[in-house]
C-alpha cells in the first residue's frame, strides 16, 4: 500500500484530481469508480475545472459509482445520483448514459444488485476506484462485518453511519435506513484502487488501516489484499499513525 502525505484537504484533492486526469488522457475508454460524500468532492472540483481550462474529454469515459441509498430517487436532492450531477457530471462532456449508480427505488433491489454487477463485468471492470473511509472503516456502504468477498447488495445502514449522514438530511428520523453498495469483492476487482481521508475524523481509521491486520470488523482493512492501493491522507488523517 503507497502512502501519500499531503498537507490538507486542498493538496489531497488536487493530487487524486492530477492523478485521474492523466490516466484519462492517456486511456480514451477508462472506467472511473466513484463515490460520494464530502472526501471527493475537491476532487471533482479540480476535474471540472480543468475539463473546463483544457478540454480534457470525458465523452468515451464510463463512470460506476459505489453506491445509493434505498428509497430515495434519482431526481431527489439527497441522492448520490443527484449529488454527482451537482458535482461532476452537469460540467464535464460524460453522456448521461455512460454514468452508472445503483438505482435504490428499482421495485426488485436484489435484481438490481446482480444488474450492477453484470454491467461493471460487461464493462471490463473498474480501472481506477475512488474512495473514502468511514470513521468505523467502512467503503461503499459497507459495514463492520461485511464478508471480504461480498458483491453488490443491499445493507441496513449502522447508526453511527446514518448519524455521520444526518448532516444532509433535515432530521435523523429522514436518513434512509438501508443502502444498496457494491460490494467488498466488487472493490477488490478494481484494477488500482485510491483511498483518500482528510482530517482528524479519519485519523483513527487511517491508524488502523495503515498498523492493522486483515479483520471483517474493519472493511477497509480489505485493502491490503489489493495490489494497487494508494492512500493520500493529509496530516490531521495521518496524526494517529506516527
Ligand atoms: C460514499 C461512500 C462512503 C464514503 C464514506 C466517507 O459513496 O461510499 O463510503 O466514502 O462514508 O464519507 P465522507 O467522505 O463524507 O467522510
Amino acid at each position: 500500500m503507497n502512502v501519500i502525505e499531503v498537507k490538507n484537504y486542498e493538496e489531497m484533492s488536487r493530487i487524486a484530481a492530477q492523478h485521474i486526469i492523466k490516466k484519462i488522457r492517456a486511456h480514451r475508454s477508462y472506467k472511473l469508480g466513484l463515490a460520494t460524500g464530502s472526501t471527493p468532492k475537491g476532487v471533482y472540483h479540480y476535474l471540472v475545472k480543468d475539463h473546463q481550462e483544457t478540454q480534457t474529454s470525458y465523452q468515451q469515459i464510463k463512470t460506476f459509482n459505489l453506491d445509493e441509498y434505498v428509497g430515495i430517487s434519482a431526481h431527489d436532492s439527497n441522492s448520490y445520483h443527484y449529488f454527482m450531477r451537482e458535482h461532476l457530471f452537469n460540467h464535464i462532456d460524460i453522456p448521461a448514459e455512460h454514468t452508472y449508480i445503483p438505482s435504490g427505488v428499482s421495485t426488485n433491489l436484489e435484481k438490481e444488485c446482480l444488474h450492477y454487477e453484470e454491467k461493471i463485468r460487461l464493462h471490463g471492470g473498474v480501472d481506477l476506484q475512488l474512495l473514502g473511509i468511514g470513521q468505523n472503516g467502512h467503503i461503499g456502504f459497507n459495514e463492520p462485518g461485511t464478508s471480504f468477498k461480498s458483491r453488490t447488495h443491499i445493507v441496513p445502514l449502522t447508526e453511527s453511519t446514518r448519524k455521520a449522514n444526518a448532516r444532509f438530511f433535515p432530521s435523523i428520523e429522514e436518513v434512509p435506513t438501508h443502502a444498496i453498495t457494491v460490494g467488498i469483492g466488487t472493490i477488490l476487482d478494481s484494477k488500482e484502487i485510491l483511498l483518500l481521508a482528510s482530517g482528524k475524523a479519519k485519523a483513527e481509521a487511517i491508524s488502523r488501516l495503515l498498523n492493522g491486520d486483515l479483520d471483517e470488523e474493519f472493511p477497509a482493512s480489505s485493502l491490503l489484499t489489493h495490489k494497487h492501493v494508494t492512500v493520500i491522507a493529509d496530516e490531521e488523517a495521518l496524526s494517529l499513525t506516527k
